[in-house]
């Protein structure tokens, strides 16, 4: 292997030097927090957003939560701007800037909704391809005493908890998201991920895939 191939293949792991937040204390201090997985975070368009609960509506039966598969032809609904080519997109933005090279191969997999409403939790869990994302179609309306009381250090209700390595002393291991209609993430399928069971009213709906990144 030459040297420039060499280094192509190492400059993937290279992390950013970029500040994640600045202490004005005395000393002033810059944190840096370079390693570990990426999670990325784009929007979608309420045109689409609204074509996908459009399909889901027909599917679901009111207040009953469910799982279900989305058709290629509901993936590939508006061309350009439709769900496959939004996310293949997305999955390149995403390589490109983690891997600092363009994608070669994007394979998406298949496409599901899940459909949920209070009480019901989504048990932490990773996914089967190399990344995989998750869209939010709808979100429940959390009471504000459910969002203030938390679970376990910081996993509040109805967000969406990423979770890595376990509690280690000064080390950042876990984020909750609040969802927000028309939110994507984009992260690497072996992370692990999951939600506590809300206490409101109205649906919380996301869609979920997985894709092979080349
Ligand atoms: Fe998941």
């Amino acid at each position: 292997m030459d040297i420039v191939e060499k280094t192509r293949r190492l400059k993937k792991y290279e992390a950013s030097e970029a500040v994640a937040f600045r202490s004005e204390g005395s000393p002033g201090m810059d944190f840096l927090s370079p390693f570990g997985p990426l999670i990325g975070r784009t929007r979608i368009s309420v045109d689409l957003i609204d074509h996908l609960n459009a399909v889901s509506d027909s599917v679901l039966t009111p207040g009953q939560g469910a799982e279900f598969e989305l058709s290629e032809p509901d993936c590939s609904w508006g061309g350009e701007d439709s769900l496959q080519s939004c996310v293949a997109r997305a999955i390149r933005t995403y390589v490109e800037c983690v891997e600092h090279e363009p994608s070669g191969l994007v394979q998406l997999d298949n496409f599901w909704v899940v459909s949920q409403f209070a009480g019901t939790p989504s048990p932490v869990h990773f996914h089967s391809g190399d990344l995989s994302g998750v869209l939010y179609l709808k979100v429940p309306a959390i009471s504000p005493d459910e969002e203030q009381r938390n679970y376990i250090a910081g996993r509040q209700a109805g967000y969406i908890n990423f979770l890595i390595g376990g509690k280690q002393r000064f080390a950042r291991s876990l984020i909750s998201f609040k969802p927000v209609i028309g939110d994507l993430y984009i992260f690497p399928g072996w992370l692990l991920h999951g939600a506590e069971p809300f206490r409101g009213t109205g649906e919380r709906r996301s869609l979920a895939f997985n894709a092979r990144v080349e």
